[in-house]
C-alpha cells in the first residue's frame, strides 16, 4: 500500500470509529455535547428515507437539540447525558426535551443502515418470539405503537430486566428518563415526529413505518439487547 493510500485508509478508519462506534461514548459524554456525523451518507437510506429529510433531520433538528442542551446546561453541575436522563424530573423542561432529543437521535441514526432490514440475530430473535409470539407479531405491535402515538413522539422496543416490552413516549421523552411511564433500556426506537417523514410521506405515517423496516440495523439492535442491563 502506498503511503497516500495508507493515510487515506487510516483517515477512513478513524472516521468510521467517530461516526459509527461512538454511540455509547456519547451517552457517557458530558457537556459540551457534540453532534456526530451520520454513520452513512445522507442519501444512503434511499428510497425509504430521502436525502433531504436526512439532511434536515440531522443537520437542523438534531443539531438544534445539541445546541439547546449545551446552552441549557451551561453553568450547571457536570453530568453525563445518561445521568441527565435518569434524573430529568428535577431538571427544566428545556433540558428534558433537548437531552432526550440528543440521546434519541444519536441512537436512531445507528439503529438504521443502508441495505438493512431482514431479521434479528438468533439471541434477539429467540427473545422476540418468546415475548411477542413471532417476529411478525412483534412488528405489528411495534407498528401500532408507532402509528398510535398521538402527535410527536417515539415507539420503543425496551429491555425490562429479562423481558422485551413495546412502549411509546411523547415528544423527546424516552424510557431511560425517570419520568417515563414504561422504563427500561431502549433496544430499538423509531422517531414518529413529522420531521422524520413528512417530505416524502406527508401525512402517511403508517407508510413510513412500513418502509422503515427496510433500513433497520439489526446488528446494532442485537448488540444493544445483549449489552442492556
Ligand atoms: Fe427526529
Amino acid at each position: 500500500m502506498k503511503r497516500r493510500e495508507f493515510v487515506a485508509a487510516t483517515v477512513r478508519g478513524m472516521a468510521s470509529i467517530v461516526a459509527g462506534g461512538s454511540v455509547q461514548a456519547q451517552e457517557k459524554a458530558v457537556a459540551p455535547f457534540t453532534l456526530a456525523n451520520l454513520p452513512y451518507a445522507f442519501d444512503a437510506l434511499e428510497p425509504y428515507i430521502d436525502k433531504m429529510t436526512m439532511e434536515i433531520h440531522h443537520g437542523k433538528h438534531h443539531a438544534a437539540y445539541v445546541n439547546n442542551l449545551n446552552n441549557a446546561t451551561k453553568g450547571t453541575e457536570t453530568k453525563s447525558l445518561e445521568d441527565i436522563l435518569a434524573g430529568v424530573s428535577k431538571l427544566s423542561p428545556v433540558i428534558r426535551n433537548n437531552s432526550g432529543g440528543h440521546w434519541n437521535h444519536t441512537a436512531f441514526w445507528n439503529w438504521m443502515k443502508p441495505k438493512g432490514g431482514g431479521q434479528p440475530g438468533s439471541e434477539l430473535a429467540t427473545a422476540i418470539t418468546r415475548d411477542f409470539g413471532s417476529f411478525d407479531k412483534f412488528k405489528e405491535q411495534f407498528g401500532q405503537a408507532a402509528t398510535g402515538r398521538f402527535g410527536s413522539g417515539w415507539a420503543w422496543l425496551i429491555k425490562q430486566h429479562d423481558k422485551l416490552v413495546i412502549a411509546s413516549t411523547p415528544n423527546q421523552d424516552n424510557p431511560l428518563m425517570d419520568i417515563a411511564d414504561v422504563k427500561g433500556v431502549p433496544v430499538l426506537g423509531l422517531d414518529v415526529w413529522e420531521h422524520a417523514y413528512y417530505l416524502k410521506y406527508q401525512n402517511r405515517r403508517a407508510d413510513f413505518v412500513q418502509a422503515w423496516w427496510n433500513v433497520v440495523n439489526w446488528d446494532e439492535v442485537g448488540k444493544r439487547f445483549v449489552n442492556a442491563k
